[in-house]
């Protein structure tokens, strides 16, 4: 079934559940993480971004998306006609995740249990909001909503209309144009994207 647990947290608004989300120790990603890193946005938007999970800066900063992923995000969102302060943007998971490596501290995917475990703010964030449309970017984002069965490829630049939610845009996390390395590919993915985002900027339910 579906990964998102129907048990989610219980709150009258985002600023209430970014409070009780602050001493968050459903998995062990607090350990280590300088702090929560929660959703962000206007609380009248009507489209929500989810990403993976906050990087090294948004880590440090406690904003999601300010990171290099993050200004290619808006970079796309501006090409494709999406003002950011339209959306709320917010991640599957909501801790940084990483390997320690010398000074630096490297990405790691987060895993099918901290995803469903961060599922409980994610889904409350998303009953507050009611949204009319959720963009899912990467496929974490993308597990914590619809679970195991539906992927990235073929679900791509495709809007899926699971029963009782908002409408969920399928495309990638800007992280992966970040790592294509020919140019070509480069400039085909990111267009798509563009074009995904364009989508969702023109969305009428
Ligand atoms: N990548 C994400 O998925 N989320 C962020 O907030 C930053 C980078």
């Amino acid at each position: 079934g579906p990964a998102l647990a129907l048990d989610v947290a219980d709150g009258e608004s985002i600023a209430e559940l970014r409070h009780q989300a602050d001493g968050c120790t459903r998995c062990d990603l607090y350990r280590n993480a300088t702090q929560i890193v929660f959703g962000e946005g206007s609380v009248k938007a009507e489209i929500v971004l989810v990403g993976e999970q906050p990087g090294d800066q948004e880590d440090l900063s406690g904003r999601p998306f300010v990171g290099p992923a993050g200004r290619l995000l808006d970079r796309c969102l501006e090409e494709a006609g999406l003002d950011r302060r339209r959306c709320y943007v917010t991640n599957a998971v909501k801790h940084f995740k990483f390997t320690p490596r010398g000074k630096r501290r490297l990405h790691a995917k987060p895993n099918a249990g901290e995803i469903k475990r961060c599922a409980w703010w994610l889904g409350a964030e998303l009953n507050i909001l009611q949204p009319k449309l959720v963009v899912t970017l990467g496929a974490s984002a993308l597990y914590a909503l619809l679970g195991p069965k539906v992927k990235l490829t073929p679900e791509g630049g495709r809007i899926l209309h699971p029963e009782n939610r908002p409408p969920v845009l399928v495309t990638i996390h800007p992280s992966y144009l970040l790592r294509i390395r020919g140019e070509a590919d480069q400039h085909r993915q990111r267009r798509d994207f563009v074009s995904d985002l364009h989508k969702a900027a023109e969305y009428r339910p």
